[in-house]
């Protein structure tokens, strides 16, 4: 099924490619896949990640490989493989790399970059410009800012392999998260319960596509908290975690109550779950981004306000930004090979840029919803002192419940993050398909 797909991939890459050399006046786009980074005067590398151009045509793991592709030619994979007896050098499957691309296996980035023909016009993309340089790759011909958009604009637009790989990564994530509830609910704490998370995803912690937010109480509040505290028995859960399938991620976060809670903070909790549904069910091709995020800043101020949070109603309260209070990060991002993945701030395929609203700084994705792209919908809401001791004082003071607030603060925060496709009607939502 995957080989199938990943076929339709491939094919996808060869023709867009083509396209792209076409517009960009280049006979052939060379994808390095990266260099090792090793920490300032240490004998350690940092965890490799693969460029995400590269990953995009094949997931090979490893530093130093090179892809070339032209018009016409079968693709050619250029393969490091160094004579290493340190780390591992699992070899290539040649066969089955075979069906897709040329190969040629060298044991230096060097050789490997002597392989690439001369007295053509190339384009390189890839961190290794002091080779690329040192080949004879102009300064022009390093990274071009119109290729780089226009693959960036592609990446947008998900194929049915990418779709299936970032639906696996979803499987793997919700076995974790099943785990990381259960570890909760019996009083786990947070270094617990990411034990339990990775250990039912079955991978270990540098497979994981970000740094697992796993947050007790009033740490929810801390929008990326990556601590791992040891005492347990908390009364909520703010759990941010993901998994990773043939290079690309899931991003899912779930909020998670004991008896404990606080009931009011229990019962908002269920009606955000509600909230967040209903933003994903609005989804569909020609809906802009930014008004979906609009409208989750609407929804949260009614939620606050029928909760007796705030004393305005949704609208009012958007209007005099008081919903930023409780909702200070986007709606959501792109995903794919990267976790925030590239894209989400293009205006058309040549580049541009359609910024954020400036009361809307973080909000990573400003396009109108099309068929095939993959993003987040993730709405969150948190009582975070560092922006509601402003408010505190402020001309607004009175549109708050303070004792409320106060009540409530010490059980951190909500975030419901799922992962979703649009489909040519509508949207297909990942997550939910595996957890309800
Ligand atoms: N896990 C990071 C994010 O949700 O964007
Ligand atoms: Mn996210
Ligand atoms: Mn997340």
């Amino acid at each position: 099924m995957t080989t199938q797909l990943y076929n339709q991939h491939v094919e996808e890459r060869r023709q867009r490619s083509t396209e792209i050399l076409q517009e960009t006046g280049y006979d052939g786009l060379v994808l390095s896949s990266g260099t090792a980074f090793r920490y300032f005067a240490d004998d350690m590398h940092a965890p490799f990640h693969t460029n995400p151009h590269f990953a995009h045509w094949a997931p090979l793991p490893g530093p130093g490989h090179l892809l070339l592709v032209t018009k016409s030619d079968k693709p050619r994979l250029i393969r490091f493989a160094p004579d290493d007896y340190w780390y591992e050098q699992a070899p290539l499957d040649r066969d089955r790399w075979g069906q897709w691309f040329d190969i040629e296996e060298l044991g230096s980035m060097e050789d490997c970059f002597d392989r690439l023909p001369s007295g053509q016009k190339l384009g390189f993309v890839g961190d290794a410009t002091g080779l690329a340089s040192k080949k004879g790759f102009g300064e022009a011909d390093l990274n071009p800012e119109k290729l780089l958009r226009r693959l960036d604009w592609d990446r947008s637009l998900k194929t049915d392999y990418e779709i299936e790989c970032t639906r696996q990564a979803t499987v793997i994530a919700a076995r974790g998260h099943r785990a990381a509830k259960e570890c909760f609910e019996n009083g786990g704490s947070e270094l617990d319960i990411h034990h339990a998370y990775v250990q039912a995803a079955g991978c270990v912690d540098p497979d994981l596509p970000y740094n697992s937010i796993v947050a007790l109480n009033e740490r929810g509040a801390i929008l990326h908290y990556e601590g791992k505290r040891t005492d347990g028995d908390g009364m909520v859960l703010l759990i941010d975690v993901g998994a990773s399938h043939g290079g690309y991620a899931s991003d899912i976060t779930r909020t998670w109550t004991r008896s404990s809670a606080d009931p009011v903070f229990v019962e908002m909790v269920n009606h955000f779950d509600a909230l967040q549904k209903d933003l994903c069910q609005q989804v569909r091709p020609g809906l802009s981004y930014p008004d979906l995020h609009h409208a989750a800043h609407v929804a949260i101020g009614d939620l606050l306000y029928q909760f007796g949070v705030l004393k305005v109603p949704g609208e009012e309260a958007v209007e005099k930004q008081l919903t930023r209070t409780f909702f200070p990060h986007g709606l959501g991002h792109f995903l794919g090979i990267q976790v925030h993945d590239v894209g989400g701030h293009q205006k058309d395929p040549s580049g541009g840029t359609n910024p954020p609203h400036e009361l809307h700084p973080y909000l990573r994705t400003t396009r109108t919803i099309e068929e095939r792209m993959i993003f987040t919908v993730e709405p969150g809401l948190y009582f975070i002192d560092l922006l509601l001791d402003p408010q505190r004082e402020g001309d607004h003071r009175d549109s708050f419940d303070w004792s409320l607030i106060d009540r409530l603060k010490p059980h951190g925060g909500i975030r419901i993050e799922d992962n979703v496709v649009v489909t040519a009607d509508g949207h297909r939502n990942l997550t939910r398909e595996e957890l309800p």
